[in-house]
């Protein structure tokens, strides 16, 4: 698909000086974060600079991010695919209290490598806030903002950034969202990573979670936990079956009677135990075959779809600033909500493409799946054998003494 025309097009050059390392980091952002080249990210830079500056002076933000930043790519019968930057379309080109759902997923690599302590997460602060300001304006009262956000580990350290955090935090007391709650993707096939710091120096377990923070505009957004019900246990099933003896639970808590009623389905904990294992799905084949780049950071549908299906109604706008491979319209199309998804980076759209050829897949939800997770501390150990790492992972230890002692030598 042809580049789309812009109003203003970019004719003059200039030329910067940098370090070979200034130039290497710049180009990591620039990959990280979704921009085809360095002129649009320095270009994005600015406009946020700018927009900083001019808010002192009274330049509204719709001033500084016109419509034709982003330009449809794509329609449906229900939604849009747009190309560019989601600002625009925050500010000018989407109607003010117009969404009803906000569901997304952040570029979390702009959290650097590089440096050490807090200052990531105050630069992703920074980063958001026009996002967020965006978000506001175009957000119903009873709307709501979904975002899956990854933590990070700090460079070269056992800890972890509190970038994600901090932006929760910033939502809330300066952009006045409500935390509605909190939830959590829990990953059940992701690898023991840091390797560093789980497999080699043994000091940390396997990072399996996403954070995802619902949000709101007021603290009443439409929402409907019977929308998402999962199915019953067995023990559930036999106690419906069977009856239920109204009693005093030990933490107190008295069961009454109206626990054997059947519901239909058991309200879901805020934990969502979701595989993220599809290699060789209808996209992944369309991106394969038309040589387009498979988005290395999606999240499964069922993502978005637990939020649409419990937070939004039919004919109802979905939005998704931070589009990549289009999972949230796919999943919106079928749901038959309306739709627009906007992506900075065009060839995600061109692979975004695979989950509209020819319709967007139905979502099988027909068969239930489940997941086990075995509780820790069930596999004996003698302390005594298995010393703490005293230096806190300091350093890498020659030989595990565990291993030795497994392998039977000395
Ligand atoms: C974590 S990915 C989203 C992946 C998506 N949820 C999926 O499952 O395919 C974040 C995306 O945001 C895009 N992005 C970053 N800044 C943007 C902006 N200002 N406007 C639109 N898209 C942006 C990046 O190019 C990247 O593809």
């Amino acid at each position: 698909m042809a580049r789309p025309k812009v109003s203003n097009p970019k004719k003059a050059f200039v030329s910067i000086r940098m370090t070979s390392e200034e130039r290497a980091e710049m180009e990591e952002m620039v990959e990280q974060s979704g921009f085809r080249t360095v002129s649009d990210y320095l270009r994005h830079l600015h406009r946020q600079a700018k927009e900083t500056t001019d808010r002192g002076s009274g330049v509204e933000s719709r001033d500084a991010y016109p419509a034709d930043l982003a330009q449809t790519y794509h329609s449906t019968r229900l939604g849009a695919m747009l190309w560019g930057d989601s600002l625009g379309h925050l500010f000018n080109g989407a109607d003010e209290s117009s969404v009803d759902l906000i569901v997304t997923s952040p570029p979390f690599g702009l959290v650097r490598k590089k440096t050490y302590g807090n200052e990531d997460a105050h630069l992703y602060c920074d980063w958001f806030r026009p996002f967020a300001e965006g978000f506001r304006r175009v957000l119903k009262d009873s709307g709501s903002l979904v975002i899956d956000i990854g933590g990070a580990w700090k460079a070269g350290q056992p800890t972890r950034s509190l970038y994600h955090f901090e932006l929760l935090l910033m939502l809330c007391e300066q952009y006045d969202f409500h935390l509605c709650q909190e939830h959590y993707w829990w990953n059940p096939s992701k690898l023991p990573t840091p390797a560093e710091w789980v497999n080699v120096r043994r000091v940390r377990v396997k990072d399996a979670v996403n954070c995802i923070w619902w949000l709101s505009p007021t603290p009443w957004p439409k929402a409907s936990n019977r929308r998402v019900l999962a199915p019953y246990s067995a023990s559930m099933r036999d106690l419906l079956k069977n009856g239920y003896q109204a009693k005093l639970r030990p933490s107190g808590h008295d069961i009454s009677s109206k626990f054997g009623k059947d519901n239909g389905g058991s309200v879901p904990p805020n934990l969502l135990a979701v595989a993220n294992t599809e290699s060789n799905g209808a996209y992944q084949d369309y991106c394969r075959r038309h040589g387009y780049p498979i988005h290395p950071a999606r999240f499964p549908e069922e993502v978005p779809e637990y939020f649409i299906r419990m937070l939004t109604d039919p004919e109802d706008l979905v939005l998704d600033p931070f589009a990549g491979s289009c999972v949230t319209g796919a999943v919106a199309e079928v749901l038959g909500r309306r739709w627009v998804c906007c992506e900075l980076n065009e060839e995600y759209l061109h692979g975004a493409m695979g989950r509209f050829d020819p319709a967007p897949n139905a979502l099988n939800r027909s068969k239930s799946v489940s997941y086990s997770i075995q509780p820790p501390c069930r596999v004996p150990v003698t302390e005594k054998d298995v010393p703490l790492v005293e230096h806190g992972g300091i350093k890498r230890d020659p030989k595990p003494r565990i291993a030795q002692d497994l392998r039977g030598e000395p």
